[in-house]
């Protein structure tokens, strides 16, 4: 060992008043570290719990687990975005090109559920799963908040009512994806939205508080104007923007269709939306970064598709 690795090893125990020797002897005692243990492969293949025998309801779960867990990296990279006290145009074109990538996977392989469960088993397993529904996605309303300011996720019809000075309690209320699950003229909730907002409301709270200023949006709003014109970044915003709001949206809305429109029949969703309406882009309009985009390209968002 060099001269210089012992001494910083030593430097390193000495800095939290601890004896080395006693460090070094646990590296002779502890066991050589194998992939499995490293990728905890047995926990991982051990989280499937189906409810039903169908083959392929595990085809459902383990996919829902791959999303969540790019969910998980696009949230990772967004963070470090974030937290950075100077960003360079560089980096930040760099981890919105990573965060797209991630969509991109998650874009191309909704064939997975698509085209790969068989419809007829689909239709059955899904009737244990009432009333959980993916519109309980934690981390993906994380990703929308951490992505723009709150407005741009107000739905169209109250956005007009929201300001600034709106409290964070009126503006919640009118989120777009309340839509799935309010009543707006009774004010009723389904059990859906409820148990959802149990168990994640005051964990929102504290979420938004930090992004509501630290979003993307805000970030790229914040540099440097040469920066915010440079072509390269706004490429990879609208990329990102484009890629999460109108193409998984839409492989999401088509994957509905496939399986709840039948012979023309629209089934009641798991979470029991008018997900018809609710699902499709052109309705909802939602647009992290609305100003790099024309007017007529947001009056014909999500039309294209
Ligand atoms: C067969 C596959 C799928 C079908 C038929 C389906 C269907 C639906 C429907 C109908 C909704 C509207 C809410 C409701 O009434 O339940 C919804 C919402 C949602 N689902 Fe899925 N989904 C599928 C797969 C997935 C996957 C793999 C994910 C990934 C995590 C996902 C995430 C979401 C999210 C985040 C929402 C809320 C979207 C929003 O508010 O616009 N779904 N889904």
């Amino acid at each position: 060992m060099s001269a210089d690795i012992t001494k910083k090893i030593k430097e390193k125990y000495e800095a939290i008043d601890q004896d080395v020797e006693t460090h070094l002897e646990g590296l002779l005692h502890s066991k050589p570290i194998n992939y499995w243990d490293y990728i905890q492969t047995d926990a991982l293949l051990n989280l499937q719990i189906q409810r039903t025998t169908f083959p392929d309801e595990n085809v459902f779960i383990m996919y829902h687990q791959i999303s969540e867990l790019l969910f998980k990296m696009i949230l990772s990279e967004i963070e470090q975005v974030a937290k950075a006290e100077h960003i360079t145009t560089e980096v930040f074109t760099d981890k919105i090109m990573r965060v797209s990538r991630y969509f991109d996977v998650l874009t191309s392989s909704f064939s997975i559920m698509k085209d790969g469960m068989d419809i007829e088993q689909y239709n059955k397993f899904r009737t244990t799963l009432t009333p959980a529904s993916g519109f309980q996605s934690a981390q993906y309303r994380k990703i929308e908040f951490a992505s723009t300011e709150l407005i741009n996720l107000i739905d169209k019809r109250f956005r007009e009512t929201i300001d600034r000075n709106s409290s964070y309690e009126h503006a919640f209320e009118h989120l777009y994806w309340q839509a799935a699950g309010k009543d707006y003229k009774t004010g009723k909730k389904t059990y859906t939205l409820t148990a959802f907002e149990e168990r994640y409301k005051e964990e929102f709270i504290r979420f938004t508080k930090f992004y509501q200023n630290n979003n993307l949006w805000s970030k790229f709003k914040g540099l440097p104007k040469a920066s915010q014109s440079n072509e390269k970044l706004i490429k990879a915003m609208r990329h990102y923007d484009h890629t999460v709001n109108i193409k998984w949206v839409i492989a999401h809305y088509n994957t509905a269709n496939h399986y709840l429109n039948i012979g023309g029949n629209t089934a009641e969703a798991t979470g029991g939306s008018e997900w018809v309406k609710y699902m499709h882009p052109k309705y909802q309009k939602r647009i992290f970064f609305p100003d790099l985009w024309t007017d007529q390209e947001i009056e014909a968002w999500g039309t294209d598709v």
